[in-house]
Formats: structure tokens, sequence, C-alpha cells
């Protein structure tokens, strides 16, 4: 029987709840589907922090390497400096695991708890491919003169060939892979003729940002020779906002840096019915990868048992699609459509009509 080392990461807030619920359905499911889930909790976190000062212990990185995947709740306390965490644990985690792709599906599995008017599931059906280990998020930069009039702060984007050629080498195989059985719905007569039968966008800023863009953009295209059933698209990135909420049936496969990345993906969990429902998994394909709620900590709902667990259930079903268990992975998600479907009154904390542990519950029953 294939086992898999899964190193837990529960974190702070609500983090630990979800990924109770996680762990409760991946428990569910690897008995029905063949597999076993070794876990091994670490208490990297807030707390853990307020406790020794020690934002992560030195063998941190080296012990997370020792697995493949990684499933993590949240990282952000309110009683510590925003950033401390944030930086010292999640960016620093991503950076050094090298987990250079952020895979954020956007998918919305209910049209009852889509913010916008007449869009249905087939309507909003994409995936955002952020970059994660470079960009504005390196911390390139610096002050000078500062709590002075004189305070100068630059925070600069770093964008290397080679960072964002494995990003989008990592989109077009992506986009590829999607649509192996059928070719993605939004694709015209003429695009299939042409052999066409998926679609990335390309989501920057090539007016005004013209040193990093034209980077992304040379790049993008020269790749795109080596697929040519990959139908390509640029898009600005304020424009994409604005085709989220106007057009979101226009995307199937989007690939941006790491802010931007960021930005879009928060309004993509809003349409898909919110940060209760967002998933998404840091990748290093050759390495160790972690996936996750995209939500939060939400400190204001911890320990109450009212925070949806479904982003944490969706994120442990990617994590067993990445292992190779894509009919598992496929089971937990349909099971997750079934009962957003069925059961909850909506996707909010507090509002499900069911708690935490009750939804849990609910999907590793209707496996
Ligand atoms: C996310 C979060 C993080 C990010 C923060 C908490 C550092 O917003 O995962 O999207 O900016 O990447
Ligand atoms: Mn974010």
């Amino acid at each position: 029987m294939k086992s898999y080392n899964v190193a837990v990461i529960g974190g702070d807030g609500t983090g630990p709840e979800v990924v109770r619920e996680a762990i409760k359905v991946l428990d569910a499911a690897a008995p029905k589907f063949g597999f076993k889930l070794n876990y091994t909790y670490f208490d990297f976190g807030g707390d853990r922090y307020l406790r020794t000062k020690e934002v992560l212990p030195d063998s941190a990185v080296s012990d997370l390497r020792q697995f493949p995947i990684v499933l993590l709740g949240a990282i952000g306390h309110p009683d510590v400096k925003p950033g401390i965490l944030e930086k010292g644990i999640l960016l620093r985690l991503r950076f050094e695991l090298e987990q250079y792709i952020n895979l954020r599906p956007v998918k919305l599995y209910d049209d009852r708890f889509c913010p916008i008017k007449n869009k249905k599931p087939a309507d909003i059906d994409f995936t955002v491919v952020r970059e994660n280990n470079e960009g504005l998020y390196v911390g390139a930069g610096g002050n000078v003169f500062k709590n002075t009039p004189h305070e100068v702060a630059t925070q600069e984007s770093i964008n290397t060939r080679r960072g964002v050629e494995r990003c989008l080498r990592y989109s077009f195989e992506y986009a590829r892979q999607k649509h192996v059985s059928q070719p993605w719905r939004g694709l015209k007569p003429d695009d299939l003729t042409a052999g066409k039968r998926s679609q990335l966008t390309l989501c920057g800023k090539t007016n005004v940002l013209t040193f990093a863009w034209d980077l992304w953009f040379r790049a993008f295209h020269e790749i795109a020779k080596e697929y040519p059933d990959v139908k390509t698209d640029y898009a600005h990135v304020d424009a994409t906002t604005m085709w989220f909420v106007k057009n979101p049936e226009w995307f199937d496969v989007i690939a941006t840096d790491n802010i931007f990345g960021d930005i879009i993906t928060d309004l993509g969990a809003m349409i898909q019915g919110g940060m209760g429902i967002a998933a998404g998994g840091n990748i290093n394909p050759a390495g160790t990868s972690m996936f996750e709620p995209i939500g939060g900590s939400a400190p204001k709902y911890t320990g109450k048992n009212v925070i949806n667990p479904l982003a944490a259930i969706c994120a442990g079903a990617m994590m067993l699609d990445f292992v190779g268990e894509s009919k598992a992975a496929s089971a937990i998600e349909q099971t997750v459509i079934k009962v957003v479907r069925e059961k909850l009154k909506n996707l909010a904390a507090g509002k499900m009509g069911y708690g935490t542990k009750e939804v849990g519950d609910l999907i590793a029953a209707g496996l």
C-alpha cells in the first residue's frame, strides 16, 4: 500500500481547527482509495513565537525538506506585529523550500454563493498560477533617513529569467494537462480548428512596468512556441480584475507574478464564494510542496466551531492530487460540491447552518 508522510502545521487562529477537519476527510478517503497518510505535527506559529521568541527553529526548513507534502492551516497572530510571522514563517518556507508556484484554482461550486448576478459554475472555473519566489516579495529595498522628512523607502520587484521561465513553463504544462480529455469550453471554432485545447492568459502590466513585464512578455511568447495546443492571451492586471467580475468565463489558466497573483486571487476567492472555500498549493515540483486554505487565521472566529473548513479540505484534496491520488482528490471535490449544493446555507463563518466539525463530518461521511 502506498503511504505518504505529511508534515502538518496547524499554525495560528482557526488554522488548527480547519486542518483537523481536513485530516478527518483525508483519513476517511485513505482506506477507501487504498493509501495511508502518516502525519508529523509542527507547532510553528504565533503562540510558539510568543513563548520562545523564535519565529522558526533553525532545523525547521531541513526538517520539512524530509516531507514531500505539508498541510498548513494559517499564519498570522493578533498579538504579533504584522510581517513577523508572515515573512518569518510563510514566506520563508515558500522561498527556502523553493515553492516557486502558488497554484490557486478559482471554481464556483454553486451559483447561490456567487456575488455576481447570473454566473454559473461553468462561468467561473479557472486557475491562477502565481509566481511564488520572486517579484516584490523578495524583500529587496530599504529605508534611509527613517522618521525624518527626507525618508526614502524602496521596494523593488526582482524578476529573473530563470524564475519567470520556470513559472511560465509550469503554467503552459498545467494548461495543457488541464484539457487532455476535453478542450476548454471557451475556445472558438477557429481556435479548435487551429488545434488549440487550452488558454493561458499572461496577467501583467506591460504598459507601465516596462522592464519586468518586458521580460515576462518575451519569455511567454518564446515558450508558447513549444505549446501550439495552448492559445495565448494577455491582459493587464487592472483589466483582469474588471473581467473577473464582468466576464470570468474568459479565463482558463492565468500566469502572473507574485504581487498581482496575491491580489487577484483574493478577488478570485470572492467570486468563487469566499475565503471559506478557496484553497491553494505552494508547489515545488521536485521538492516539498505545501497546501493551504488561502483565507488566513481569522482570529475573531478562533475556537468557536464556526469557521468554514472547506478551503482546508479542498487544500487536502489538492495535496492528494499532487501526489498522484487523483481519484481520491476528485472524490473529495465531488463531495464538497454535493454538500455545498445540498446542505450549506452559506459559505461564510457562522452562517453555514452547520459548525466547523459538522461540515467536516458531512464530507467525511459523504465520500
Ligand atoms: C497569501 C497571503 C500571504 C501573501 C501573506 C499572509 C504573506 O496573503 O497567501 O495570499 O501575501 O502571499
Ligand atoms: Mn493574499
